[in-house]
């Protein structure tokens, strides 16, 4: 990957740009627009968005006054955990289309797998969730579908569809790489995108971390956003500050060494949200 407009191959052919830019926790005002608007303008064409963060309006003015044509911009959003299911999927997608004002969306994901802990028949509901999407992809509403948080005994049952899943976004940065999910991802042939790149920001003082860089001469940021491509691994690095939605997208004139990836992908969990996609109770 040498440009932020590189991309990966989903399993169905379909392209996706290499960074994407990470809406979660920006409301839904101005804010949001100028930073979605920003990122475009630092050549970020790839938007990560969810119902669930509530910005999906903001982010749909944002495409349409940033001056990059919709063909050209690659939009995400997620079924948010309450509308599980297929009715009410298939709703909670015409609702995303109206809050975006978009006819069609690049990538749709179910945003947290039902489990085990909260559902007896967990499968079953991840089944029905699936057989929406699956319906909406095959109309041509959405160019690929997926999932978010999922672990392999999550996947299990989708991999028996006749529409796999094309991606699987889940929480991915130093000391939480999630070994045992990414190699069932890349067995399968779906693409692992990384939400809270950063650790939400934990990540940035950690002190191996900050030595490494420094022998790069880049920020922490940078190093974990290019820590994820170098792993083959998508990254959605969020920020709302406009120098730092630039630097985040200043992640292609450095390589990682091997040593120093060896360093950070044995680096031990010191920080990240502490949820887990079995035990969530939201
Ligand atoms: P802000 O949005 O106020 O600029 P993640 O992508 O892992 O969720 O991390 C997002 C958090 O990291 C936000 O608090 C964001 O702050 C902060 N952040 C994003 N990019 C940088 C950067 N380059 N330097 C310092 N903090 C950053």
């Amino acid at each position: 990957m040498n440009k932020l407009t590189d991309t990966f191959k989903l399993n169905n052919g379909y392209e996706i740009p290499c960074v994407g830019f990470g809406t979660w926790q920006i409301p839904n005002d101005e804010l949001c627009v100028g930073s979605v608007v920003k990122a475009v303008e630092c050549g970020y064409r790839h938007i990560d968005t969810a119902a669930v963060y509530g910005n999906e309006k903001r982010v749909g003015e944002a495409i349409k006054n940033c001056g990059v044509k919709r063909e050209e911009l690659f939009i995400t959003s997620k079924v948010w955990n309450s509308e599980r299911g297929y009715e009410t999927t298939l709703a909670a997608f015409e609702k995303t289309m109206n809050d975006l004002c978009l006819d069609y969306l690049d990538l749709y994901l179910i945003h947290w797998p039902a489990s085990a802990y909260r559902f007896k028949n967990w499968e079953e509901i991840n089944l029905n969730t699936w057989r929406a999407m699956t319906e909406l992809y095959k109309a041509g509403r959405i160019k690929a579908i997926g999932v978010s948080n999922f672990l392999p005994h999550h996947l299990d049952a989708l991999m028996k569809t006749e529409v796999k899943p094309m991606v699987n976004q889940i929480e991915y940065h130093p000391g939480q790489i999630q070994e045992h999910t990414v190699d069932y991802c890349n067995k399968n042939g779906i693409t692992v995108e990384a939400w809270s790149p950063l650790g939400t920001g934990k990540m940035l003082k950690n002190e191996v971390l900050v030595k490494i860089s420094e022998k790069y001469n880049v920020s922490v940021a940078q190093l974990c956003i290019r820590f994820c491509l170098q792993n083959g691994i998508l990254p959605l690095p969020k920020s709302v500050t406009p120098s730092r939605i630039k630097e985040n997208a200043d992640v292609f004139s450095f390589e990682i060494s091997k040593e120093d990836m060896v360093k950070i992908n044995s680096m031990e969990y010191f920080a990240g949200s502490g949820l887990d996609p079995d035990t969530e109770d939201f």
